[in-house]
C-alpha cells in the first residue's frame, strides 16, 4: 500500500513506534523511487533526530536510507525544539496540507500518534499540531498531529501487531467510538478507517 502510494506520488504520513519498521523496509524494496512523495510524520518524540527513540530515525534506517530517489519533500518534525516550539513550527507547516495516505499505529492504552487517553492534546481542535508529555514509554515529551488533522486524511490505515495490542484493538475498533480510546475517535473521520492486524492482535475481536 505504501509502495503503491509512493509510485502514484502524493502525501504520505508515517507512524512511529516499532511495528512499522518491516513495512517500511518492504515498501523501499518494492518502490525505491519516492521522488513524487511529500513525506510527513504523524508524531515525534522530543529528542534529536539521531536518538534511537526518534520516529524520524526509524524511517531513516528502514526506509529513507534504502531508497534510490528520496521524497521530494520531508517534513521532519523538529522534536529537538521541544513540545511548544516544535508543535508551533509543525502547526505552521501543516497549513493547507492534505494527506493521501495516513499510516497509524495503536498503543496498548488505545493511544494514536501521541494522543494519549485523557491528555490535553487530545482535546485540541483549533490547532493542527500540539505538544506535551507522553502517557506511555518512552516518557519523553511529544509533538503530534491533533485529532482533526488525523481525521482529515483521504485514506487512514492502522497497522497493529501482537497479542499485547488485542485489548486495545477490541476497544478501538470492536465497539462504539469512545472518548477514552483515542484511536476510536479517528473513526469519526470522513474517510473509512482500514485496520490491518495480525491474528494475535485480533484475538479479542471475536473474529474466527
Ligand atoms: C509513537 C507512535 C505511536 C505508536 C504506538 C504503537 O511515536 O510511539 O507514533 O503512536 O504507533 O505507540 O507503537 P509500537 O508500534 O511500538 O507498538
Amino acid at each position: 500500500m505504501l509502495a503503491a502510494q509512493a509510485r502514484r506520488g502524493g502525501s504520505i504520513v508515517l507512524t512511529g513506534g516499532s511495528t512499522p519498521g518491516k513495512a517500511y523496509e518492504q515498501a523501499a524494496a518494492l518502490q525505491p523511487d519516492w521522488s513524487g512523495v511529500e513525506l510527513w510524520w504523524g508524531d515525534e518524540r522530543c529528542v534529536p533526530p539521531e536518538d534511537e527513540r526518534s520516529n524520524y530515525r526509524l524511517a531513516r534506517r528502514t526506509l529513507l536510507d534504502r531508497l534510490d530517489a528520496a521524497p521530494r519533500v520531508e517534513h521532519r518534525i523538529e522534536g529537538e525544539l521541544g513540545p511548544d516550539e516544535g508543535a508551533r513550527r509543525l502547526d505552521e507547516e501543516l497549513a493547507g496540507a492534505a494527506f493521501d495516505l495516513l499510516l497509524l499505529g495503536l498503543g496498548p492504552d488505545g493511544h494514536v500518534a501521541s494522543l494519549f487517553p485523557g491528555s490535553p492534546q487530545l482535546e485540541v481542535r483549533d490547532r493542527r499540531a500540539a505538544g506535551g508529555p507522553a502517557g506511555l514509554e518512552p516518557y519523553v515529551d511529544r509533538i503530534t498531529f491533533t485529532l482533526p488533522t488525523l481525521q482529515a486524511a483521504r485514506r487512514i490505515v492502522f497497522l497493529v501487531a501482537g497479542e499485547q495490542k488485542a485489548y486495545a484493538v477490541a476497544r478501538a475498533f470492536g465497539g462504539e467510538i469512545d472518548e477514552h480510546v483515542p484511536a476510536s475517535l479517528v473513526r469519526a473521520a470522513a474517510a473509512p478507517v482500514e485496520v490491518f492486524l495480525d491474528r494475535a492482535a485480533s484475538g479479542r475481536l471475536g473474529i474466527r
